[in-house]
């Protein structure tokens, strides 16, 4: 069964086929760079969500799971974020992937490394499924990339719309007149 389309979307940008080809390919990638290691994916709520428990079964290695929210940054602060819900599990030493749906300005995943940095991990790699760099604020050292997309604003997989449409199987760009209201 596929979620029918919501009229306010223009194109569907990545079919479900595209995007599971894809992930499938970043699992290989992954467990080829860490052969013979525990792997910890931490992902932001709750974006991430769909990417995550995809790739995490395209990965051969023995994988954690763990999760972090944060709540969105207010204009002007310099992309600082709260961070609503932290990770459960101590990732001092440990090989710690950061997943991410998609990254657009930079700041969100930024501030979210520094900290992960700052508990000591043994290796922290940046894994997103959509990448935007036409709107990069903040450089972000991206280690596997699914799809470089342009400016527009996406729903689907778990990219929402004021909470919506995070169940749709595909990632669609929106209409021009839900976008400009
Ligand atoms: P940042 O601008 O890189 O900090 O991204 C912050 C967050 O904005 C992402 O994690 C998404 O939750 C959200 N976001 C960015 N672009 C889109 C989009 O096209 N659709 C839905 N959410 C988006
Ligand atoms: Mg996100």
């Amino acid at each position: 069964m596929s979620i029918s389309l919501p009229d306010i979307c223009a194109e569907v940008l990545l079919d479900e086929g595209l995007i599971a080809a894809r992930v499938a390919e970043m699992g290989r990638q992954i467990t080829e760079a860490h052969a013979g290691k525990t792997v910890h994916l931490v992902t932001v709520l709750k974006g991430g969500l769909f990417f995550l428990a995809d790739l995490a079964r395209a990965i051969d290695l023995d994988v954690r799971l763990d999760f972090l929210a944060v709540s969105p940054y207010a204009p002007g602060q310099g992309g600082v974020v709260r961070v609503t819900k932290d990770l459960d599990d101590d990732i001092a030493d440990r090989v710690v992937i950061l997943v991410e749906d998609v990254i657009d300005t930079g700041l969100t995943v930024n501030y979210v490394r520094t900290m992960l940095e700052e508990r000591g991990p043994a290796d922290l790699e940046i894994a997103t499924l959509l990448d935007k760099p036409g709107r990069r604020i903040a450089p972000v050292p991206i280690d596997y990339v699914g799809f470089e997309m342009g400016d527009r604003f996406l729903v689907g997989y778990g990219l929402d719309l004021d909470g919506r449409f995070r169940n749709l199987r595909c990632i669609a760009s929106l209409r021009d007149d839900v976008v400009l209201g």
